[in-house]
């Protein structure tokens, strides 16, 4: 279907060139948005392709053979994503996440984590570099990726079941090989490691609590996100999505669990813990409690667009920036202008409202803006 496929004149015309405001400030270390939230995180995606066809993401029926992806020319280059890296850190971006599609599939990716690792705060910090992968090829990464410095990962996982694991990632990947390598990643000394699952009411949410029950008291953090609506590709269903409530009160009936206070802000995911004191999972609830109030997460897609919410149907090209030629002081000051006008929260608007927002409206694929 021509309609869900992503056309490079579509994103053309949406996303503008950013102003390059005429004083030119320093950055500080500091931005704030409209909503007085602080840009601290970069989450940048590094290639739209997948290996998976997750029903969730990219299913098969809208990905299939005649899906045009992402020319690897229009691609950010390793050193353009260091340098909008390099410039965000300028401006308080304390934590960058990799993501995709696959992040795993882009060639080369440890000399670019190489690249980032040497990034420094403006205090002289190092930076919390981490990755969002689904597993396929940790176990051969994971120590080149270690070595690279990379600090943290994130896997998703959405069944211990073969049969409702290969259902759900369309390409009949089995679980086996995603739990080597989870272990391999905990063998190379990365860490923490997180394992997010997505619950999807009568696909996999008979799985909640062997997962739960499974991932208890091992070195891997547990989370389970709410099934959101993200793009035109899936079609999302509110009876579908298991609220977290129900997720904590599934858990707790054979592992007493109690709330952990977390003071971190900008955390996605709220914490609980077993009271027999083997560990903690987490909840992610965008649509059942969204938390727009803390997002202080900026997204680069592929092709070098900064995204100031997941949600967003536009963004800002930076890449055409770069490309002709703006010097770092010039691009650094259209970031914070950028940031300083964000006023997003597109899922708290949603459940305020959720039938009257146009689901059309929305046509970015989240394997293109990155998870
Ligand atoms: P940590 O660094 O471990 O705190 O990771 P994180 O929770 O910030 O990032 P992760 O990529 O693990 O996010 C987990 C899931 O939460 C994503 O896959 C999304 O489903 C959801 N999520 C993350 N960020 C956002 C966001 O800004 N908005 C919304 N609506 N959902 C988000
Ligand atoms: N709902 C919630 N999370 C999603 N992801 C992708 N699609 C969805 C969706 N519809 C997230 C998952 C997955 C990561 C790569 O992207 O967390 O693990
Ligand atoms: Fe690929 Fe992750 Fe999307 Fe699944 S959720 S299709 S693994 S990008
Ligand atoms: Fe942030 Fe947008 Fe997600 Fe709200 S919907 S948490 S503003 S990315």
């Amino acid at each position: 279907m021509p309609e869900k496929r992503i056309s490079m004149a579509y994103h053309r015309q949406l996303n503008a060139v950013p102003v390059i405001p005429a004083a030119l400030e320093s950055p500080t270390g500091f931005v704030a948005d409209m909503l007085a939230r602080p840009l601290q995180e970069l989450r940048i995606s590094l290639t739209d392709r997948c290996n998976f066809r997750c029903v969730y993401c990219m299913p098969e029926e809208s990905f299939g053979k005649d899906r045009v992806f992402l020319p690897q020319t229009s691609l950010l280059t390793f050193e353009e994503i260091t340098r909008i890296a390099r410039i965000f850190v300028t401006h308080g971006v304390q934590k960058i996440r990799l993501t995709g599609g696959e992040p795993l599939l882009r060639k080369h990716i440890e000399n670019l984590i190489e690249m980032l690792a040497q990034l420094k705060t403006p205090d002289g910090r190092d930076l919390e570099l981490t990755l969002t992968t689904n597993g396929s090829l940790l176990a051969q990464k994971a120590q080149s990726l270690k070595n690279a410095g990379l600090n943290r990962v994130t896997v998703s996982l959405d069944s211990l079941d073969d049969a409702i694991f290969k259902r759900m990632n369309g390409v009949d990947f089995p679980v086996s090989d995603v739990l080597h390598g989870l272990e391999a990643a905990h063998a190379a000394g990365i860490g923490p490691i997180k394992v997010n699952m997505v619950v999807k009411e009568g696909m996999n949410d008979q799985e909640i609590v062997p997962m739960a029950r499974h991932f208890k008291g091992s070195p891997f953090i547990l989370r389970f996100i709410e099934y959101m609506d993200v793009g035109g590709s899936i079609n999302w269903k509110m009876d579908e999505v298991v609220p977290s409530s129900e997720v904590v009160r599934r858990i707790a009936a054979h592992m007493p669990l109690e709330a952990i206070n977390s003071s971190l802000t900008g955390e996605t995911a709220e914490r609980w813990r077993y009271q027999d004191g083997s560990g903690e999972i987490g909840v992610i609830s965008s649509v059942t409690q969204a938390f727009c109030r803390d997002c202080v997460r900026a997204r680069l897609s592929t092709v070098g667009v900064l995204y100031t919410c997941l949600f967003a149907a536009s963004g800002h090209d930076l890449r055409a920036l770069m490309r002709s030629g703006k010097t770092d002081q010039e691009i650094s000051a259209a970031v914070a202008h950028l940031w300083r006008l964000r006023a997003d929260r597109y899922s708290e608007l949603r459940s305020a409202t959720i039938k009257d927002i146009d689901r059309t409206a929305r046509k970015i694929e989240m394997s293109y803006i990155g998870g």
